[in-house]
Formats: C-alpha cells, sequence, structure tokens
C-alpha cells in the first residue's frame, strides 16, 4: 500500500524473523538468489510478519514494487539484525523522524516505549502535507504527544523536526532523544542535543551489504573507534558518531545507484 508518493507500506510473511525481534533489529530482504541485499527498518510485527515502510529510490525497491505482487515470494529475508536498544523507563521520550526507516521506528519505539511508563513525544517531519502518511500509519497513536511538521508549513508545524525539538527543550526536562531517518537531520540533531547535555541515540542506517559485521560496507567512525552499523548498531550513542564522515561514504555509490536505476526504468 501506497504512504505518499515514494514511500510504501509492506509486509513480509517471517515467523522465523518474527518471533526474535526487538525494538533496533532490522531485516536484510533479497529478491532474487544474485540480488542486491536491501536492509529495511521494521514498522511493526504481528501474527508471525514483518511489516516495514520501503522508499522506491533504487533498482530494487523499485523492483520490488511494481514487479511483485500480494502472495508473491521474494528469495529470502534475514534477520533479526543488529542489537537491541534497551527499552525501559527513561522518563520523558522524544522520538523524532524525517524520512522513511525513521518513521517505521519511529512508530514501534513510541510502542515499545510506552510500555514502560515513558511519557513519549512523537515528531514526524514530512516535506509537504501531501507526503504526510495515511493516520494509521503515524506514531500518533501510540506516543502522548505527535507532532507532523513540514518543510513547507502546508500541515501541522511549519519547519524541520529540530526545530521543534529546540523549543521543546527549551521549555521542559527531556530525558532522552532518539532520532531517525536522515543523517543531515540526525547529525542537526545530535549537536543541539549535546549542547543541552540530553543523551541522544541516532538510527545510523549506513550503506550496508552483508550485515553480519563481515564487508566493512556500514563502517563508522565512534568515538574514536571503529564500529559497524549493522552489528554495533543501528541505533547508535549520536554524540559519538563521526557524522561528517559516515554523511561523506553515504554518498560513495551514488553513481551507481543512478546507473542501475535508470536502466531498470528504461
Ligand atoms: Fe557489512 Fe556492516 S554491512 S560490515
Amino acid at each position: 500500500m501506497d504512504l505518499n508518493s515514494i514511500d510504501f507500506y509492506m509486509e513480509i510473511e517471517a515467523p522465523h524473523v518474527a518471533r526474535k525481534w526487538k525494538p533496533g533489529n532490522f531485516v536484510i530482504l533479497m529478491l532474487h538468489e544474485k540480488g542486491e541485499r536491501i536492509p529495511e527498518s521494521v514498522y511493526s510485527v504481528r501474527d508471525g510478519r514483518i511489516g516495514m515502510f520501503i522508499r522506491r529510490h533504487g533498482k530494487t525497491t523499485l523492483e520490488l514494487y511494481h514487479r511483485f505482487k500480494v502472495g508473491d515470494y521474494i528469495y529470502a529475508i534475514s534477520g533479526p539484525h543488529g542489537r537491541e536498544f534497551p527499552i525501559k523507563h527513561y522518563g520523558t521520550v522524544i522520538y523524532a523522524s524525517d524520512a522513511v526507516c525513521g518513521h517505521a521506528e519511529n512508530a514501534s519505539f513510541t510502542q515499545e516505549l510506552k510500555k514502560y511508563d515513558n511519557y513519549v513525544i512523537s515528531i514526524q517531519t514530512f516535506e509537504t502535507g501531501k507526503e504526510v502518511y495515511p493516520e494509521e500509519f503515524l506514531a500518533e497513536k501510540h506516543a502522548d504527544e505527535h507532532y507532523v511538521t513540514t518543510l513547507d508549513g502546508s500541515a501541522g508545524v511549519k519547519g524541520h523536526y529540530t526545530d521543534l525539538i529546540s523549543k521543546i527543550i527549551s521549555e521542559r526536562r527531556v530525558d532522552l532523544v532518539l532520532t531517525g531517518g536522515s543523517l543531515a537531520g540526525m547529525f542537526k540533531a545530535s549537536e543541539l542535543t549535546k549542547r543541552h547535555g540530553i543523551p541522544n541515540y541516532a538510527l545510523v542506517r549506513t550503506i550496508m551489504v552483508d550485515g553480519t559485521g563481515m564487508c566493512g560496507s556500514c563502517r563508522v567512525f565512534y568515538g574514536g573507534a571503529v564500529r559497524f552499523a549493522c552489528v554495533d548498531g543501528p541505533v547508535m550513542n549520536a554524540h559519538l558518531i563521526d557524522w561528517e564522515d559516515v554523511m561523506r561514504r553515504d554518498k560513495r555509490f551514488i553513481e551507481e545507484q543512478e546507473k542501475a536505476k535508470n536502466l531498470f526504468l528504461s
């Protein structure tokens, strides 16, 4: 099902993954035996099915959207990958997201954090009002407070989630900030929370290949050491991440990605 002009919702029946999934874990999809491996964040786990928000921005996600129908099989779903994030009582927690993987985890984390009596403020940023997800897919139903912000101000609060975080933390105590989505947004939030001395964990979705710590693709400089987002994250302490290096590495296959996408579309 379409969530907006570029993101869609999909469920895959995978009881072996669903049984073991914990917040912070992600899955890897392969459409074909020799196909690309695509990491995806998890929005929901129920009745043995993994629900995901997926952005059709590359060859494989376009193929998944256009060529696979309800009831089809994909070659593999592997997981859960990554380190579980400790869900416990923190107090007042903000989860803020501005892109597809972050929005998926915004909903799942908000739901889990509520089970431990946290006061959860969820913020979801979209470019325009037209891009806001249908209500049933927003984190709204699980949060104590929920805000939609849009960059052009056509729905909700005008601005990016970092503007709203800045306002909230100037007015009241916040014990933990979680962020997911664009690297630039998480970087900005990290600078902001660091200045205010608020713990901040971010969903670091670098380019991943094997998802098991073997290939080195997702390498992150973390507090002066080398870490791998797929096994040491993907949810990591935002204040320890070398964000400029992460953003630089994230651009390294743009040309190849565009070529593969255009070939698929031609
Ligand atoms: Fe290969 Fe993390 S994806 S080391």
